[in-house]
C-alpha cells in the first residue's frame, strides 16, 4: 500500500523528482520565483499577451457581462456568443472553414485523434510528438506506427506496410522540446499518396511563424492541404483553452464524436474573450511576431558566440546537456545567478537528452538575452557541461557532456 514513498524515492534517486516552483505576479520577462527576482526564460507567453492590459481588460469585462463560467457543456446549455465568435475568428485566421473550441490543447489532441482514428486502422506519429498526441493515439485504439523523428522514408515504409489501413498522420508543427519544424511538404505528399488525413499541432507555431503568426503550416504555404489543425490558446495567445480548425464536415463530426468536447464544460467566457482580444492584438500588431523571431535569432547567436550549440530553429532554443542530474544542477546554478530556464527531463524528453529548454518572448530586451547567454555559458563552464544540439530522436538519443 505504501509503495508511493518508494516510488518517489526511486524518482529522487534517478534525478527525476519534480517539485512546483512559485511565480509571483504575471508572466513577464522578469518575475519573482520562490521570492527571488529572475529573468524568465522558459515561459510560452511568447508574444507577451498573457500580461497585456487589453487582454486582461477583455477577460475582466467578459466576466462582468457573461459571468465566470459557461455552466454546462456546449451541447447542453453552455454554448454562448463568445464561443461562436472566437471559433469564427480562429477559422478565418487559420484559413479553414470552421473552428471548434476545446478545454485545452491536451484535450483537443486527445479528442480529435481518438475521433478520427479507430480500431483496425493505423495512426502514424512522429517519435518526438507531444504527450497529448501520443495519448490521443493510445485513446483511439488504432494501431500506432511511431516513425523516427522527421524521417519521411521511415513514415513511407510504415504507410506501405499498413496496406490501406492508415487513417491519420499526426505531428507537432513546431516540436515542443526541440524547436524544429516538421517536414510539412513531405508529410502532405505522403498523406495524399496514401489517402490518410494529416493533423498538425500548431501549439508552438501559432503566433511565432508564418505570415502574421499564422503558424508553420501557413509559413509552408500548405493551409489548403492540411485536414486538421490543432492550436492552443495557452501559449502565444496568452490565455487558456484550445481549438481545432478544419472543414465544416470534420468539425460537425468532432462535435458529435470527440469525447472531451461532448463531456466537458464549455470554456469560461472570460478566457474566450481574452483570446479574441489576443487575436485582435496579433492581427493589428504583427511586428510582435518579428520581434519574437529576432529575439530567438539573437539568443542563438549569443549562445554560439559563447561556444554553446543550441538546437531548433524557432523561439524554442534547447540546450541539450544529457544526464538529468547535471541538467538540474545547471538549472539551479542559473537560478543563483537570476536566470530561470527550467530543466526538462525524461519522460518529457528521451533518456540521455535532458536539456534546458530556453524560450524567448517578444518582450525580452536584446540586452537581457545577451546577459542570459553569458551567464548560461559561464555556469555551464563552472559545472563542466557542454551543450550539444538536440539528438535526432528517441531511438538514437546520444548525448554530450564535457569533462
Ligand atoms: C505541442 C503541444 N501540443 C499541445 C500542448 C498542450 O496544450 P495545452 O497546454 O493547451 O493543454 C502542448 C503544451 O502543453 C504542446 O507543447
Amino acid at each position: 500500500m505504501n509503495d508511493l514513498a518508494d516510488r518517489l524515492e526511486e524518482l529522487r534517486g534517478r534525478g527525476l523528482h519534480r517539485r512546483l516552483r512559485l511565480i509571483s505576479g504575471p508572466q513577464g520577462p522578469r518575475v519573482l520565483l520562490d521570492g527571488r527576482p529572475v529573468l524568465l526564460l522558459c515561459s510560452n507567453n511568447y508574444l507577451g499577451l498573457a500580461d497585456h492590459p487589453r487582454v486582461r481588460q477583455a477577460a475582466a469585462e467578459a466576466a462582468m457581462r457573461w459571468g465566470t463560467g459557461a455552466g454546462a457543456s456546449r451541447l447542453i446549455s453552455g454554448n454562448m456568443g463568445p464561443h461562436r465568435l472566437l471559433e469564427q475568428r480562429l477559422a478565418e485566421f487559420k484559413g479553414h472553414e470552421a473552428g471548434l473550441l476545446f478545454g485545452s490543447g491536451y484535450l483537443a489532441n486527445n479528442g480529435a485523434i481518438a475521433a478520427l482514428a479507430g480500431r483496425g486502422e493505423v495512426v502514424f506519429s512522429d517519435e518526438l510528438n507531444h504527450a497529448s498526441l501520443i495519448d490521443g493515439c493510445r485513446l483511439s485504439r488504432a494501431e500506432t506506427f511511431v516513425y523516427r523523428h522527421g524521417d519521411l522514408d521511415h513514415l513511407a515504409w510504415g504507410l506501405r506496410r499498413a496496406e490501406g489501413r492508415g487513417s491519420l498522420i499526426v505531428t507537432d508543427g513546431v516540436f515542443s522540446m526541440d524547436g524544429d519544424v516538421a517536414p510539412l511538404p513531405g508529410l502532405v505528399e505522403l498523406a495524399g499518396r496514401h489517402e490518410c488525413r494529416l493533423l498538425v499541432d500548431e501549439a508552438h507555431g501559432t503566433g511565432a511563424l508564418g505570415p502574421g503568426g499564422r503558424g508553420a503550416v501557413a509559413a509552408a504555404g500548405l493551409v489548403e492541404e492540411i485536414d486538421v489543425i490543432v492550436g492552443t490558446l495557452g501559449k502565444a495567445l496568452g490565455g487558456y483553452g484550445a481549438y481545432v480548425c478544419a472543414s465544416r464536415e470534420t468539425v460537425d463530426y468532432l462535435i458529435n464524436t470527440a469525447r472531451p468536447f461532448i463531456f466537458s464544460t464549455a470554456p469560461p467566457p472570460p478566457m474566450v474573450a481574452a483570446a479574441i482580444a489576443a487575436l485582435d492584438l496579433l492581427e493589428s500588431h504583427p511586428h510582435r511576431v518579428e520581434r519574437l523571431q529576432a529575439g530567438a535569432h539573437a539568443l542563438r547567436d549569443e549562445l554560439a558566440a559563447e561556444g554553446l550549440a543550441a538546437g531548433g530553429a524557432t523561439q524554442i532554443v534547447p540546450l541539450t546537456v544529457g544526464e538529468a542530474e547535471r541538467t538540474m544542477a545547471l538549472c539551479e546554478r542559473l537560478l543563483e545567478h537570476g536566470i530561470f530556464a527550467q530543466g526538462i527531463r525524461p519522460p518529457t524528453v528521451p533518456d540521455g537528452s535532458s536539456r534546458l529548454r530556453l524560450t524567448v518572448m517578444a518582450t525580452h530586451r536584446a540586452g537581457e538575452l545577451r546577459h542570459a547567454a553569458r551567464v548560461i555559458a559561464s555556469c555551464a563552464r563552472d559545472l563542466g557541461v557542454s551543450a550539444v544540439p538536440s539528438p535526432p530522436g528517441r531511438a538514437e538519443a546520444p548525448l554530450a557532456e564535457a569533462a
